[in-house]
């Protein structure tokens, strides 16, 4: 195979270095195309695009394959905990048993929130979207370490990385208290990631809370199934932030708000408002596929479709399943999980979805289970973000390390009016 890639403009021939990754995945370098040939390219969505080389995350979309640092996403949601997960995303290999508890206590030493944080959220009406604040808390945080967060100092980093972890699930239970008008609950550091957050989610100072083991295992595993997913938006946004140097915290909260979109981290929220109109409508599928196939009409079934999966999401695999279980366990049964099967067995033998390669994604199922969890809606993409977050750390961190960064700048082709006069604003 070629080492080179030609590209022929007019009569000026450019020669790409050809780039290859460890999966076989070929790339063409344009980085010096414009001083040589003056044109840029053109790719919206940046769907063509390879914007970083990256260790962290691999995704055959064709075969529905993820694997992070080589291990496989079933293996890790089987075996793994969220923390040892988190450790080898940002540090690059599966912890010794005196890593991972070293990480641990470094992360758990830092739950709490400072006490001049409390008022904070009491300035939100009780109705506002969680993402929002957490968006905003993360940014409020790094206003309480702004000794610590240069993004070259190597122990600022750690320390931001152990903070973000710690305590943005603080501040996401905390945003939840809040809009149900519960006093706050402090985090527990006998308890390990995911059976903190349900406390501090579920307990009240006035009785016990008894932590449900399946409930945390389930918790641990949606949330290891989020971990990272390569250069999506969140994450593009994350590192796109970060390439100006701003401090870590002010990138995750970007990445917090990028996600927040239907289009990405809020489709599990929009998946179970869908279900739940289909059940309004008794269970009638056929007017929402009908809708979503139409061309006038900007409906989109949500939790169908992917960038990157042209086959079925092996996320959403794994959430059915967990979904079942946590359902059946919790609820009984849920109506809104039979019309999503029946959605699904429908979608997966209509010609539109066939030829266009549309499988259920990560958020199709995973919205139920946050239900049968008795969480409010909005809080599912919260949910999403505090998955995502050792992610975006583990990305931010390589971009800041990478020899080849740059600040983030993409061009463009001006296509507004050519150059013409000033007119004075009384002969308009
Ligand atoms: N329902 C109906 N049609 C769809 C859907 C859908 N959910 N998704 C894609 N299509 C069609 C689309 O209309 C287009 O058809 P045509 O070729 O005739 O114009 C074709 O499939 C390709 O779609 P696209 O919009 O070019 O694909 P994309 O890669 O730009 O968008 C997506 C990917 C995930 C934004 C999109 O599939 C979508 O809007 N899905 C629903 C929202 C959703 O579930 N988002 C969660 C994504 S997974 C987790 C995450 O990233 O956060």
């Amino acid at each position: 195979m070629s080492d080179h890639a030609r590209i022929e403009l007019d009569d000026q021939a450019y020669e790409g270095r050809m780039i290859e990754g460890s999966e076989g995945e070929r790339a063409v370098d344009i980085s010096s195309l414009r001083n040589e040939t003056g044109a840029v390219t053109y790719d919206p969505g940046y769907a063509n695009t390879g914007s970083v080389q990256s260790s962290i995350t691999y995704i055959d979309g064709d075969n529905g394959i993820l694997r992070h640092r080589g291990y496989a996403i079933e293996d890790l949601a089987k075996h793994s905990d969220f923390v040892e997960t988190s450790y080898l995303l940002i540090y690059g290999e599966l912890p010794t048993q005196a890593q991972v508890t070293n990480f641990r206590e470094s992360i758990t030493k830092h739950t709490l929130l400072r006490e001049d944080m409390r008022p904070f959220f009491d300035a939100f009406p009780p109705e506002a979207h969680p993402m929002a604040i957490l968006s905003a808390g993360t940014l409020a945080l790094s206003t309480f370490y702004q000794n610590h967060y240069d993004p070259s100092n190597p122990d600022d980093v750690e320390i931001s990385t152990y903070r973000l972890m710690a305590k943005l699930p603080t501040v996401a239970a905390f945003a939840y208290k809040r809009s149900i008008g519960q006093p706050y609950i402090y985090p527990r550091n006998d308890l390990k990631f995911a059976a903190n957050f349900l406390h501090m989610m579920f307990a009240v100072p006035s009785e016990p809370y008894e932590i449900d083991p399946d409930l945390a295992r389930a918790l641990t595993e949606l949330l290891i199934l989020h971990a990272d997913h390569e250069q999506n938006c969140s994450t593009s946004a994350v590192r796109l932030i970060g390439s100006s140097q701003v401090n870590l915290f002010a990138a995750v909260s970007g990445g917090i708000n990028a996600l927040w979109g239907p289009l990405h981290g809020g489709a599990n929220q929009q998946v179970v408002e869908m279900l739940a109109g289909i059940q309004e409508a008794e269970g009638d599928t056929k007017e929402f596929i009908r809708r979503a196939k139409d061309k006038d009409d900007p409906f989109r079934l949500m939790g169908f479709g992917h960038r990157v999966y042209k086959n079925y999401d092996p996320r959403a695999r794994i959430i059915k399943d967990t979904a079942d279980r946590v359902i059946s366990k919790l609820a009984g049964n849920d109506p809104l999980f039979e019309i999503a099967q029946e959605l699904e067995e429908t979608v997966l033998s209509d010609d539109y979805f066939i030829e266009r390669k549309l499988y259920p994604n990560v958020d199709f199922y995973s919205g139920l289970i946050y239900r049968a969890m008795n969480l409010p809606l909005n809080m599912y993409p919260v949910l999403f973000a505090l998955g995502r977050l050792p992610g975006w750390i583990a990305q931010w961190r390589e971009m800041s390390q990478d020899p080849d960064r740059r600040i983030g700048r993409p061009r463009q082709i001006y296509t507004g009016p050519t150059a013409r006069n000033y007119v004075p604003i009384e002969n308009r």
